[in-house]
């Protein structure tokens, strides 16, 4: 049987619940670290599984380039090689293609690119987007999609949406069911409410393990976002995880958590984490401001990583100063320790039916900052 999701409670929209797969259980709702390149950047696999993490992201379009499916299958696939057991997601390639600019060319079967690393040609269609996730061994397939741009007009995201629902069928077809692992469907439709129910409509007709909102957090505004969430809540099946890609801030994720998301990945806490950008319990500091040279207390005083249990933030400060590649070690290993908290804890708070209360607490921290 392939991968399910079962509801352990709801409160209000919101749900927890537990992801079963060949690569062992997840509870939801879960944060994935987006691991591009078979590496969490700067973090082994044990550091990654110590912030809380049950899931990780990979990418079709970086791996087929560098180091290739082939080689990846050759290894014994991408647990074996990045040393991480868990399930993996893998994205489908089309999001990262589309963002070459100028290095590509869509047409109805597929897209046409130019590698970014060295010019090299390569094509990507529904079914060797499929193929190559099954190569790399994801434990969940995500179906080859087309993200529009933001703003675009209402007659180019059908005729895109309508484009991606025909390859989201090619995709089912090509794809192998094994157990425990699933292939997930993409909703688009970018900012109309109409063309998203259709989207939703058209891959519950192909039926998929799990269902991810695609085209959003690309510029539209997050009072948008959040309508769009809503706009779908009642057309999306019930028992099957939902998956808000590329989202967002620990803010963007409490509120889509409330409305019903399950899963998420955002380059976010790694990004940030490396340029010295640290998000906490209150607030986001950025470690290289003058203001924490001679702070001798811990970045967040609750957390359990590494960096905040056994260093101080003028210890951060200098690292990130000095240049020193553990600034960006200790602040992305505590980024994804802080998601994993968020999250964990508005997982327990819908066990619990209060998610409201948890929100709120965490947002009035948020606004009264550590001065
Ligand atoms: N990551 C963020 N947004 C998207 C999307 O719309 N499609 C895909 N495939 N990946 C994404
Ligand atoms: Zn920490």
């Amino acid at each position: 049987m392939s991968l399910t999701w079962e509801a352990k409670a709801t409160d209000g929209y919101a749900r927890a619940g537990t992801l079963k797969t060949a690569h062992g259980d997840v509870p939801t709702p879960t944060f994935m670290p987006v691991g591009t390149a078979a590496t969490v950047k700067g973090m082994t696999a044990d550091a990654v599984r110590s912030t809380g993490a049950g899931i990780v992201l990979g990418n079709t379009y970086h791996l087929m380039l560098r180091p290739g499916a082939d080689k990846v299958a050759s290894f014994g696939g991408l647990h074996k090689l990045m040393d991480w057991s868990g399930p993996i997601l893998t994205d489908s390639g089309g999001f990262q293609v589309m963002s070459l600019a100028g290095l590509r060319k869509l047409d109805k079967d597929g897209v046409t690119f130019q590698s970014h690393i060295d010019g090299s040609k390569h094509r990507l269609t529904p079914e060797i987007s499929v193929q190559i996730q099954h190569k790399l061994d994801a434990t969940i397939t995500m179906v080859l999609d087309e993200c529009p741009p933001f703003p675009v007009t209402e007659e180019q995201a059908q005729s895109s949406m309508e484009m991606s629902m025909r390859w989201a069928g090619l995709s089912r077809d090509a794809f192998v069911p094994r157990d425990g692992y699933g292939l997930f469907g993409i909703v688009q439709g970018s900012v109309f409410p109409d063309l998203r129910r259709r989207s939703i409509d058209a891959l519950m007709q192909i039926g998929f393990e799990g269902y991810a909102l695609g085209g959003l957090a690309v510029g539209e505004g997050q009072e948008m976002m959040f309508a769009m969430i809503e706009a779908t809540w009642d057309h999306m099946p019930a028992d099957k995880p939902r998956y808000l890609m590329g989202v967002g801030t620990p803010d963007d994720l409490l509120g889509s958590i409330a409305r019903g998301i399950d899963m998420f990945d955002c380059v976010m806490p790694t990004r940030a984490g490396r340029t010295g950008r640290a998000f906490t319990s209150r607030g986001i500091f950025n470690m290289r401001n003058a203001r924490f040279a001679d702070d001798g207390r811990p970045l967040d005083p609750g957390c359990t990583c590494l960096g905040c249990q056994r260093h101080v933030r003028g210890y951060l400060h200098h690292l990130f100063r000095a240049e020193e590649m553990l600034g960006p070690i200790l602040l992305t290993w505590h980024n994804l320790t802080y998601y994993q908290t968020v999250v964990a804890g508005a997982r327990a708070a819908i066990l619990e039916g209060r998610l409201d209360s948890y929100i709120a607490a965490v947002r009035a921290r948020w606004a009264e900052g550590d001065q």
